[in-house]
Parts: structure tokens; sequence; C-alpha cells
């Protein structure tokens, strides 16, 4: 199953997500947990704490106008390089990451 959480600000995605991610592991599921967000929070909400979350690298490509998935890493090299462990055996990714907050 492939499930993508998105609407509003602040409606609850996050939550959500870290809710049903614990819960799915839990009952046995294979969860990999990718925070899309670019003002990203996830892996705090998932059980990582602040401190391990911020040590989430992204995985893509920044450093064009577009971002990218890095080439030549298979699905499984981008899940072994850059997958953390969380709680209840949750795969936590994290896509981007913005450095700094812009205008509007
Ligand atoms: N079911 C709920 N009941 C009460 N408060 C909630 C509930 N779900 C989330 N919240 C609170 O609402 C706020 C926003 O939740 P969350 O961060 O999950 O939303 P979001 O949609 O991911 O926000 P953003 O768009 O900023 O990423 C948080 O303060 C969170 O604690
Ligand atoms: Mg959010």
């Amino acid at each position: 199953m492939r499930l993508g959480i998105s609407g509003k600000g602040g409606v609850g995605k996050t939550t959500t997500s870290a809710v049903l991610s614990r819960t799915l592991a839990r009952r046995g599921h294979r969860v990999i947990a990718i925070d899309c967000d670019s003002d990203p929070n996830l892996g705090a909400n998932i059980g990582l704490g602040e401190e391990g979350a911020a040590k989430l690298r992204p995985f893509l490509d920044q450093s064009g106008p577009r971002r990218r998935v890095p080439e030549g890493l298979s699905p499984v090299q981008l899940l072994e390089e850059y997958g953390t462990p969380g709680p209840d055996g949750i795969t936590i990714m994290l896509g981007a990451m913005a450095e700094k907050a812009g205008s509007g």
C-alpha cells in the first residue's frame, strides 16, 4: 500500500502520518515513512526526537534549480543510504529541506 497525505497547512497531516505509521508498523506492516515537506517535522513526530530528526539527511539533490532524485541509485540503494531506523521498525526518509524560509 502506498499512501500520500496532503492538505492545507496545519490541518494535521504530520500528526496523522506519524500515528498511521506507528500503528501500521505495530500491526506488522513494513513502513517507510517519507517526509516530503521542505520544512520537515515527521521524524520528530514519529518518535525520533528533535535530536534524532535533526540527523536526517535529505535524499533529493537540491544543488540545481530543480530537486532531483540522485542519479545512479536504485530505490533499494536509496533506502539503504538515506533510510533511518525509527521506533516500531519504521524506516524514515526525508525528501528535501529548505535552508531558510523565504517570503510569501
Ligand atoms: N486531532 C488533533 N486534535 C487536536 N490537535 C491536533 C490534532 N492533530 C494535530 N493537532 C495539532 O494541530 C497542529 C498541526 O498539526 P500537524 O503539524 O500535524 O499539521 P500539518 O498539517 O502537518 O501542519 P503543516 O502544514 O504546518 O505541516 C499541531 O499543533 C498539532 O499538535
Ligand atoms: Mg506537517
